[in-house]
């Protein structure tokens, strides 16, 4: 079976940044992740950590995080999220080396799941800031220069992902899965670089996480949509349940 599931969120290095004071959700949240994972997930079976697995600054206050993600069952796949500042994007050759194994972590490569490529990166979608009329709630505009960035990185992930897809298809892979951190696309579209490419590489599903709270869940696609399935794997939406995405 193939699970995914994103935004663990650890922080038994740093406990003042324990999520619980975002909602009861969060109380305990890493024991409910373990003790769901090791329920689903058996020792044959691959499961894709969609990102944001630490609160840590870097690898030593990330490494109790880091080994409690490696005793879980199964094959752990890792993809980079906005906040794992461990992980440089360029030395992500260097970080499978350290994990020898234990981890993969998956950036600028790919890992192959029976027939299909797992193929993925960061992303990047446009979040706002976005001005409101207080009066009806209608978007009026938002923040220029934050979008304009905003371009800047979605080409830098959009790269980051055809690496990602060339390396698979080099190794003579033609079917697909992709994961992202960020959502596909960004708040109001329904389409972006991110949707135009699993279109047109014929992806099977695009698995995202990135979304916290009942608020967001809902800022990208869900569903069937243009013959690609889209998947929410944040933890808080899964009430920390691994995704079942291949059986
Ligand atoms: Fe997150
Ligand atoms: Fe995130």
């Amino acid at each position: 079976m193939l699970y995914a599931l994103g935004d663990l969120h650890l922080s038994f290095s740093n406990p003042e940044k324990s999520q619980e004071r975002f909602g009861k959700v969060w109380k305990d949240h890493e024991w409910k992740a373990k003790k769901n994972i090791e329920r689903l997930v058996k020792p044959e079976d691959t499961l894709v950590l969609t990102g944001d697995h630490s609160w840590g600054n870097n690898l030593d206050q990330c490494r109790k995080d880091l080994d409690f993600i490696a005793d879980f069952p199964g094959r752990k796949i890792l993809l980079r999220g906005n906040h794992d500042h461990f992980w440089d994007a360029g030395k992500t050759r260097k970080l499978n080396e350290w994990a020898d194994g234990r981890l993969l972590f998956l950036q600028n490569n790919f890992y192959p799941y029976k027939d299909y490529a797992l193929v993925g990166t960061k992303g990047f979608c446009f979040e706002g800031p976005f001005y409101v009329n207080t009066i009806n709630g209608m978007i009026t505009g938002y923040d220029r220069a934050a979008y304009e960035h905003s371009l800047v990185l979605i080409e830098r992930e959009r790269k980051r992902l055809c690496v990602s897809i060339e390396a698979a298809r080099a190794a003579g892979f033609s079917k697909f899965i992709i994961f992202l951190h960020y959502p596909p696309t960004s708040i109001l579209e329904n389409d972006s670089v991110f949707t135009r490419i699993a279109e047109e590489i014929g992806a099977e599903q695009v698995i995202y996480s990135h979304s916290h709270g009942k608020e967001r869940f809902h800022d990208s696609i869900q569903g069937s949509y243009h013959g690609v399935k889209y998947s929410l794997v944040s933890g808080d939406y899964l009430n920390f349940r691994p995704k079942k995405v291949l059986g």
